[in-house]
């Protein structure tokens, strides 16, 4: 290790002596990511707080010896400790040996093979929800896509109707969501126990949560049938350290991590897709067409997930320019040498897909959404973690193949039956970046039907 660099040696922009850079940092974070790679290279430092010393890791062979190689260096960061509230040790949040003992034992439901299962779930529940949109209206699409994702996700995990879904769980989530952000982002987090409003309604909310699951596990422990949802699955799943199957309460947790992880994630992947679709006519020409080649005018079915490859590389390339989790972070465990740079215990490190996706190096003319970047062996010629919107090695995203399955079932349900238009007037469009990248008030949209 005598000639890598450590944090003396590394540069980075200069901070004010008490905060460091933690309000650049949490004014713009993309914009602050994307200036210090710029500036510095593949590596930058820099600091949250008075004591918090970060790194940003921009090339994508550092971030693979990161997330894969030597990943055994590092735990996930502490910000996500938030989390734990709702999610305590789920899947998520969870550390080292546990989490690789939950990983296989959660892994099977969600193989390729068995998600197809959830194939027909996804296009009756966005064909119902659909089905309600009125010829010629405006509709905020960010929020109809968090519906028809919490509609999927209800489905698939307890096959709930929709109306029971977000009269449950919907409201709560959205509600704890809010919180749990200001929480992550505030400077002093107050303690759970003092009676802040703040603090009362983050607790009415996971409680109101927590039995709601509490209560979707007990009617299932009673009930005779057999089910082959996620819940179903999750319930057969035998550990392979002990062979014993999941307490009530590691249950509960994993289920309020795949809500937490899956529902918002899809759903702003999808409004970006929206979006990034009514401002390129011709890629919606073509996805029409293929749509119109694969499809027609019969029932959508689980298997034209596989034919639909041109609105599969709309996705890809829509996760290209907004990937919902547009930074990913850890925290160094032991002591590591990552490239010939030299990283201690404690330090945090930061890798954003969204700047390493807008780098020239790897994709040529990165701001444009040229879906057919995707065609042919793209993916092939780049280094591994130059596309990484899923994460990457042991904790990569649990969920990647049910999104993009249930991400183009939906744009293809949408297609088939209307066109869609950016509002008139509409409010300038921007990326805000809170847990996930939305897109800052909502996206309006006018939908028409074919
Ligand atoms: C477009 C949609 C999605 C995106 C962009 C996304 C992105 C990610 C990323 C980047 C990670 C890794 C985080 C890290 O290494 O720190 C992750 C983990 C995870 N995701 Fe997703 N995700 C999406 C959808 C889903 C869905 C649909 C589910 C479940 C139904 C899901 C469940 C999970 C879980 C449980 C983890 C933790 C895995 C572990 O640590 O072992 N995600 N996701």
């Amino acid at each position: 290790m005598e000639n890598s660099r450590d944090w003396h040696q590394i540069n980075g922009p200069r901070g004010s002596w008490l905060y460091g850079n933690l309000k650049a940092f949490q004014k713009n974070p993309l914009l602050f990511l994307t200036q210090i790679s710029n500036v510095y290279g593949d590596v930058a430092k820099f600091r949250l707080g008075p004591f918090q010393k970060v790194y940003h890791v921009s090339n994508p062979d550092l971030i693979k010896e990161i997330l894969v190689t030597k990943q055994k260096s590092f735990i996930k960061s502490k910000d996500l400790n938030v989390l734990k509230d709702v999610v305590g040790e789920g899947l998520l949040t969870s550390e080292k040996e546990l989490h690789l003992q939950q990983r296989r034992q959660i892994q099977p439901a969600f193989k390729k093979a068995h998600i197809t299962h959830y194939a027909q779930d996804m296009i009756d529940v966005t064909a119902n929800y659909i089905s309600h949109w009125a010829d010629g209206r405006e509709y905020l699409m960010s929020k109809e896509m968090m519906n028809v994702t919490l509609g999927i996700i209800t489905k698939t995990m307890f096959s709930m109707n929709f109306d029971e879904g977000s009269q449950a769980i919907g409201q709560p989530i959205e509600t704890y969501m809010k919180l749990a952000v200001k929480r992550m982002r505030a400077i002093v987090r107050l303690p759970l126990w003092l009676p802040t409003k703040n603090n009362r309604e983050y607790k009415k909310s996971i409680d109101k949560l927590e039995q709601t699951l509490a209560n979707i596990i007990e009617e299932r422990r009673k009930s005779k049938n057999r089910h082959e949802d996620l819940l179903g699955m999750l319930m057969k799943a035998r550990s392979d350290v002990n062979g014993l199957r999941m307490s009530d309460q590691q249950l509960m947790d994993e289920l309020m991590t795949i809500f937490l992880a899956g529902h918002e994630t899809t759903a702003n992947a999808l409004t970006w897709t929206l979006y990034l679709l009514t401002q390129h006519p011709h890629v919606m020409k073509k996805l029409n067409e293929e749509l119109s080649e694969v499809i027609g005018d019969r029932n959508i079915q689980p298997d034209d997930f596989s034919k639909l490859t041109y609105t599969q590389n709309v996705f890809w390339e829509s996760l290209r320019l907004f990937p919902p989790a547009y930074v990913i972070g850890r925290q160094v465990e032991d002591e590591v040498e990552i490239g010939d740079y030299f990283f201690q215990k404690g330090e945090m490190i930061l890798m954003s897909p969204y700047v390493v996706h807008r780098n020239p190096l790897y994709f040529k003319d990165p701001t444009s959404f040229i879906p057919e970047r995707f065609e042919g062996n793209l993916l092939k010629t780049l280094p591994s973690f130059a596309f990484f919107p899923f994460g990457g090695g042991p904790r990569v995203c649990i969920g990647n193949h049910f999104a993009v399955m249930e991400a183009v079932l939906v744009l293809a349900s949408i297609f088939q039956r209307f066109n869609l238009t950016l509002a008139p007037d509409h409010h300038d469009i921007k990326p805000q970046p809170l847990i996930t990248l939305r897109p800052k008030q909502g996206i309006r949209v006018i939908v028409t039907k074919k």
